[in-house]
C-alpha cells in the first residue's frame, strides 16, 4: 500500500488520527491516539509501577504499529522514570510511520521522536536515550500471524506486556484468529508475568483468548469503549477476571466461537468449545 492510502482526520475533540482508506478505519477514532493508549495501555498495564520494581530489560510487544503513537504515549509516560525498554514492533507496512512522519505537527504526539521513527523505517532497529530511559526499539516488518507461527519468533525476547492494536476483526480476520492467540500464548515464558490488554471486549474475543490458554479480565474505559479487556498469563495481573456469571451469557450469544481460519464470520459457540471454556483453570472452582 502506498503512502497516499492514508489520510488526516480530525476528531470531535479536536485531536488528529490517521485513516486507513483500504481497511476504512481509523487508528484512534474517537478520543485520538494518547488519550486511548494512555488508558488502554499506559495505565491500565500499570507500566511505571512495574517498571520501577523491574531490572534489567522490560519487553514490550507492539503488534500494529502503524503511526507509532501507542509506543511513543508510552515512551512519553515513562521517560521520568530511570529503565531499559525494549519495543519490538510489527507490521507488514511502514507506511502508515511514513506517512504519519510528513504529519507530525497536526499529529502531535511523533514531536521528539521523529530521528528515532526515522532511524526505525531505514535501518530496522534504533537505540536512544529519552530522560531518564534508555530504549531499544525493533521493528518487524512482516505478516505477523506468518512470522509468528515460524521457528524464527522462538528466538524474540519474551514479553512482560502486549500492546495488542490490529483493526477490527470484522476487516482483518487474520489478526484475531484462535491459531494465533495460540500460538501468542505458547510463545511466552510462563516465568514473566505478561499483560495483553485489547479494545474491544466483544465475547468473541474473549472466548479466543481464554482458549488460547490465557487467563482474561475485562479492562479499562477508553473514553472511546466503556470496557476493553485485558488477558494475562497469570491471573495476578487482572483486576476484574471474568467469572461464571460471564460464562453463563456465552451461551446465548450469537457471536462467541473463535475465528478458526482468517475469515470472520459469526457464529454461536459450539458445544466443544463451551466444555474447554468451562474446564479453563480461571472457572474451575
Ligand atoms: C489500528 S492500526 C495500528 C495503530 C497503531 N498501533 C498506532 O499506534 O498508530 C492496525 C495496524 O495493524 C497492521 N496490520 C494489519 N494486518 C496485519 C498483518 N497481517 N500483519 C502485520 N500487521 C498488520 C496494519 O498495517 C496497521 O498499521
Amino acid at each position: 500500500m502506498s503512502a497516499t492510502g492514508y489520510r488526516i482526520v480530525k476528531l470531535a475533540n479536536g485531536s488528529h488520527s490517521v485513516h486507513s482508506l483500504a481497511h476504512h478505519e481509523t487508528f484512534h477514532p474517537v478520543v485520538g491516539p494518547m488519550v486511548e493508549a494512555e488508558s488502554l495501555y499506559l495505565r491500565q498495564l500499570r507500566l511505571a509501577e512495574r517498571l520501577k520494581k523491574h531490572t534489567g530489560e522490560f519487553v514490550i510487544w507492539d503488534v500494529g504499529l502503524g503511526a507509532a503513537a501507542n509506543v511513543v504515549t508510552v515512551l512519553r509516560g515513562l521517560r521520568d522514570q530511570p529503565g531499559h525498554l525494549r519495543f519490538l514492533s510489527f507490521d507488514h507496512t511502514p507506511e502508515p510511520l511514513a506517512f504519519a512522519l510528513q504529519h507530525v505537527e497536526e499529529l502531535g504526539y511523533l514531536e521528539g521522536y521523529e530521528a528515532a521513527a526515522q532511524t526505525l523505517l531505514r535501518e530496522g532497529k534504533t537505540r536512544f536515550t529519552t530522560g531518564a530511559l534508555t530504549v531499544d526499539w525493533e521493528l518487524q516488518l512482516a505478516d505477523f500471524p506468518s512470522l509468528l507461527a515460524s521457528s524464527a519468533a522462538e528466538l524474540f525476547p519474551r514479553p512482560h506486556a502486549i500492546m495488542f492494536d490490529a483493526f477490527s476483526p470484522a476487516r482483518n480476520p487474520a489478526m484475531w484468529t484462535l491459531p494465533l492467540f495460540t500460538r501468542l500464548f505458547q510463545l511466552l515464558d510462563p516465568a514473566r508475568p505478561c499483560a495483553l490488554p485489547t479494545y474491544s471486549r466483544s465475547t468473541i474475543l474473549r472466548v479466543t483468548l481464554l482458549l488460547a490458554g490465557f487467563f482474561v479480565g475485562a479492562g479499562h474505559p477508553t473514553g472511546e469503549k466503556e470496557e476493553t479487556t485485558i488477558a494475562a498469563n497469570t491471573l495476578a495481573l487482572l483486576e476484574e477476571p471474568l467469572g461464571l456469571r460471564w460464562l453463563e451469557r456465552v451461551k446465548r450469544s450469537a457471536s462467541a466461537e473463535p475465528l478458526h481460519e482468517p475469515i470472520y464470520r459469526q457464529a454461536p459457540l459450539s458445544a466443544a468449545a463451551f466444555e474447554a471454556l468451562r474446564q479453563h483453570p480461571q472457572f474451575r472452582q
